[in-house]
């Protein structure tokens, strides 16, 4: 648009429907490093499309256009640093320690360092903003932000959305065919499966709201300016616009979504760009037998790996003829075979999409599931907590993955499933196909976020879109309460029929029987 004037400009965007410089604050200052992923892109199509950005986030993001600010309240490492170890949380199970208590404190000791910035201040005082996009994941403690601004919120989940979130916008999901997001159920349940299924879901709902919405009140009550005015979270919650969800239906399993919660998951996936030389080289030159790409992910420190957990994968990769990609986050490893290479860090989209890979062995985090299917590489999932069992468990159900646990893994099992997935091209062709599945959409990932985005901001809050479900209560919604009116009628009508009929009855047997004696006695 270099050969348009400003006043062009404007009327081309005012026709478009976007009006410049909408006032936007990104507000995931509580997230991990994998979240603010999901984020940047977003963040960036919109600061390119001219509205100024604030974006209070652990990390700071690079390559950002300059309409966007960027403060860093309180470090990622602050946050990630205090998790307890993944493999310890691995043996004590995926959702006893998801709802453990003692796991969440953490979040809340670094909360209270974030309100201790006096950025965070300057920021209430002087901004004002159009909209507030916030990860609703972590971030509860800074909610009353929402109506201090008195702006509409997007509420974005970084996942599938949990029925705990997407009840706020009375679309509920129904158990019987949507697993929880922390359980290892596919959308085809046995009845046992859904029992547990059912209850669970309700069981964590209710155990998530008690570890963070009392707490979290507290917090922004007391430290955000006129905090006792604001509202309590679930107003805050009931009051979004919208929600995005890192989903899609493809991957994830189909449900029912309302038009005000969105997916546009894969946001972040991109074409290959090109890699750095001595990466390039290590796997351009791998051969016919290609290369594998090994990473847990951001969270997890290889130096928490126990030491046997280690040499197994040593002697598995040191016996197959593919080279192995291992990111490591120390320079050099005790008897490394020479088709090893560690690396510190990887550019992972451009690695999964060269032409000589062969297989992804990943923790299964939701974003390195979404770049293998659109890279088209089979999966070894080795899930550790989280969403990442469920993540594996459809990449195995949709046939480009298998599983294979960490903590009673076997140099047989590793070896064999590492061939099973090389070798049978079956798991290869899936990904394939569904690499061509995902890309087939009328609008990208974020294309879509960015429409929803400023149709919220056109729309003042887009207010209109919002379900009448979102004020009904559980037996409201499900229609409980008039079922059991209904049951309750049509007892009392079967009662008073039943005690008529009876009446009848002993009338009739009553004269019969009178009728009966009188006969005998004559
Ligand atoms: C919760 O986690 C802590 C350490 O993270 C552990 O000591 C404690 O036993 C766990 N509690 C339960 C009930 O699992
Ligand atoms: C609800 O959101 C609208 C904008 O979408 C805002 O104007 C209003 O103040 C909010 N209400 C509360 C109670 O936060």
């Amino acid at each position: 648009m270099a050969h348009l004037n400003i006043f062009q400009t404007l009327l081309i965007f005012s026709l478009l429907g976007a009006s410049l410089g909408d006032k936007i604050l990104f507000l995931l200052p509580l997230a991990s490093r994998s979240h603010v992923h999901v984020f940047e892109p977003l963040m960036k199509a919109l600061g390119e499309r001219g509205h100024e950005i604030v974006n209070l986030s652990p990390i700071v993001s690079k390559n950002m256009p300059q309409t966007v600010k960027q403060i860093q309240l309180i470090k990622v490492d602050d946050l990630t640093g205090k998790i307890p170890d993944p493999f310890e949380q691995r043996k004590m199970g995926t959702l006893r320690s998801m709802l453990n208590t003692s796991s969440v404190e953490h979040m809340h000791v670094a909360c209270i360092k974030l309100y201790e910035n006096p950025q965070l201040y300057e920021v209430l005082k002087n901004e004002k903003f159009d909209l507030v996009i916030i990860d609703i994941f972590l971030n509860y403690c800074v909610l009353g932000v929402i109506p201090h601004f008195k702006a509409p919120s997007i509420l974005v989940s970084t996942m599938a959305a949990p029925s705990h979130f997407s009840n706020i916008f009375g679309n509920r999901l129904q158990p019987s065919f949507v697993p929880c997001s922390f359980l290892k159920y596919t959308d085809q349940m046995s009845f046992l499966e859904r029992l547990i299924n059912t209850v669970l879901d309700s069981v964590f709902a209710l155990r998530w709201d008690k570890m963070f919405v009392a707490r979290s009140e507290e917090m922004y009550k007391k430290y955000l300016p006129n905090g006792d005015q604001l509202p309590n979270i679930d107003t805050i919650l009931g009051n979004s616009s919208m929600m995005f969800m890192n989903s899609h239906f493809t991957l994830n399993y189909p449900r029912p979504l309302l038009p005000d919660v969105i997916e546009v998951g894969g946001m972040h996936t991109r074409p290959t760009k090109k890699l750095p030389k001595d990466l390039d080289d290590f796997l351009s030159n791998s051969g016919n037998d290609g290369f594998i790409l090994f990473s847990l992910g951001s969270i997890v420190k290889a130096k928490d790996m126990p030491e046997e957990t280690r040499k197994i994968f040593l002697k598995v990769f040191s016996r197959i003829k593919q080279r192995v990609v291992w990111k490591w986050e120390t320079e050099s490893m005790p008897d490394l075979p020479p088709n090893v290479k560690l690396s510190k860090w990887l550019p992972q989209q451009d690695v999964l999409g060269h032409p000589n890979i062969r297989l992804f062995m990943t923790h299964g985090g939701l974003l390195s599931t979404q770049e293998s299917v659109y890279h088209g590489v089979p999966v070894l999932g080795i899930p550790i907590f989280g969403d990442q069992d469920l993540n594996v468990m459809q990449a195995e159900s949709r046939g480009y993955a298998k599983m294979v646990e960490i903590i009673d893994i076997t140099e047989e099992k590793l070896e064999s499933t590492i061939l099973e997935l090389i070798n049978n091209p079956t798991y290869v062709q899936k990904a394939q196909a569904l690499s061509k599945l995902v890309k087939d959409l009328p609008q990208s990932p974020l294309d879509k976020a960015v429409y929803w985005t400023e149709y919220v901001l056109r729309h003042k809050g887009a207010l209109h879109i919002r379900s009448a479900a979102r004020d009904l209560n559980f037996f409201q919604y499900y229609v409980l309460d008039v079922t059991a009116f209904i049951l309750g009628a049509l007892g009392l009508i079967i009662y008073l029929i039943l005690c008529c009929c009876t009446r009848i009855f002993r009338r009739t047997f009553s004269k019969k029987s009178t009728k009966n004696t009188h006969f005998k006695k004559e």
